[in-house]
């Protein structure tokens, strides 16, 4: 018999957690206004609610943190990381950030502006958020088999060519500053895109002569799809996969706080020196010299050894294998979730769920709460609340598809944990019927209104 892939790892420092009462969660969520990001850690049980910057790190990366540099300018810890982005994805310029979205204020400061449209595939929600923050559109050209919870495409995140096409053709080549492409794709459920389709993209790219630039946050949970799921790269190591996908990029922005395995960081590579040249000024006003950008030199050394090892084939089997287990547990109960399950998550289908809850009174959210309410599990609402209103009508913009997220942390649960989350919602599943009623929004900020969202019980 074929052994399990167990974790390639042992643990040496534990963190205990506290299994609270359904009283106490009834009045911590109600102090919250139901919004599950104002719950205070010591309330949750089991914190699902993302994987980043949640990981646990290894011994080597503490060991790193006890190198760093912690020079203003010219530190080495800052070189270490500059020479593993180098070798990783190809990239000779690279600016360090304090996370994900600084990264894409950086460059966008750059390269974004008014009336501009941006092509890619369903944008994360601060890139949206910083592509509408400077009047410009996001065009979201994924492909339609990732609307479709039960299809079985292996690459759900990938774009429709005719869809990119008709984009291009239909404005103005100064009005698309470039092309971006998430890596895995989030918001459709932690799906990756092919090789091919990455292939294609760059093709079409060329052909209109704008560049291509990837969101990167899960790229070595991508290029595991790809060695596992596309012809022609069973052969090749994570790491050829990598370098072969970011050649055929312009520049990256990441969150390291995923797979950097890192509890804080961000950004930018790129392989254009006129992109860089004018991202220092922006990285300097906004977060720090170009050596540092908001980092601490400990922190870019962790960066640097973690960015080695997230490329582990034993470590990412592992890791997915985890999001899959979760992905089993739930069909077996009847649970509709996207398929095939994602790199870092799974996506239950809230619709299909909660069938006598409105989508105007946010049924995702919905669901969180009673998660939570059942068993202390955070999760987070993919739905209505995080589309956020229209910016110009500024009506509620109502997304197909309506998903509870229960993200994994890299390293940190084990799969009995993951069982107490599944039983927990096949308790709420059993008597989802009696929930026939949702949430209305009492206070909410004019973007990115979901991290701060205050809501009330709509009373039948
Ligand atoms: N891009 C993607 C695909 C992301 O998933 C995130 C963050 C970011 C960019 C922004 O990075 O948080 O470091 O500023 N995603 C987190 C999540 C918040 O829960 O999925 P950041």
């Amino acid at each position: 018999m074929e052994l399990p892939a167990a974790e390639p790892y042992k643990i040496k420092m534990v963190e205990p957690i506290y299994r609270s009462t359904r009283k106490e969660r009834e009045q911590w969520i109600r102090e919250a206004k139901y919004n599950l990001f104002n719950l205070r850690s010591e309330q949750v049980y089991i914190d699902l609610l993302t994987d980043s910057g949640t990981g646990a790190m290894s011994d080597r990366q503490w060991a790193a943190v006890m190198t760093g540099d912690e020079s203003y300018a010219g530190s080495s810890s800052f070189y270490h990381l500059k020479e593993t982005i180098s070798l990783l994805f190809g990239f000779d310029y690279f600016l360090p950030t304090h996370q994900g979205r600084a990264a894409e204020n950086v460059l966008f400061s750059v390269l974004v502006k008014e009336g501009n449209i941006i092509p890619g595939n369903s944008h994360f929600d601060t890139t949206k958020g910083h592509i509408e923050f400077r009047q410009a559109t996001a065009a979201d050209c994924t492909i339609y088999e990732s609307l479709d919870p039960e299809n079985l495409h292996p690459f759900k995140g990938n774009v429709d060519l005719d869809q990119l096409k008709n984009v291009l053709e239909a404005h103005a080549r100064e009005s698309i500053p470039f092309i971006i492409l998430t890596l895995t794709c989030n918001s459709s459920g932690g799906q990756p895109v092919s090789m091919q389709n990455i292939r294609e993209v760059k093709a079409l790219a060329d052909q209109y002569g704008i560049p291509l630039v990837f969101d990167s946050a899960r790229f070595a949970e991508n290029a595991w799809f790809i060695a596992h799921r596309e012809a022609g790269y069973e052969r090749k190591t994570i790491q050829e996969i990598v370098l072969e996908m970011f050649s055929y990029a312009d520049a990256m922005t990441m969150s390291s706080k995923k797979d950097g395995i890192v509890n804080i960081g961000g950004f930018i590579a790129t392989r254009k020196k006129e992109w860089y040249d004018q991202a220092c000024t922006f990285n300097i006003m906004f977060e720090g010299f170009v050596t540092y950008g908001g980092m601490a030199g400990r922190d870019m050394n962790a960066l640097a050894v973690g960015l080695m090892e997230v490329l582990e084939d034993d470590y990412l089997t592992s890791r997915i294998g985890q999001v899959q287990y979760l992905g089993e547990q739930l069909s077996k109960y009847g649970i509709s979730v996207q398929k095939p399950y994602g790199g870092h998550a799974i996506f239950v289908d809230a619709k299909a769920f909660l069938p006598n809850v409105c989508q105007e009174e946010f049924i995702a959210q919905t669901l969180c709460v009673e998660l939570y309410l059942e068993s202390g599990v955070r999760a987070v609402e993919v739905g209505t609340l995080m589309a956020d209103r229209d910016p110009i009508t500024r009506e509620n913009r109502y997304p197909q598809l309506e998903f509870m997220r229960l993200a994994i942390p890299r390293r940190v649960y084990t799969n009995l944990h993951l069982d107490v989350v599944a039983t927990a919602l096949k308790n709420v599943y059993d008597r989802r019927l009696a929930v026939t009623s949702g949430y209305k929004i009492v206070m909410e900020a004019p973007i990115l209104r979901h991290f701060t969202i205050e809501l009330e019980r709509v009373v039948m």
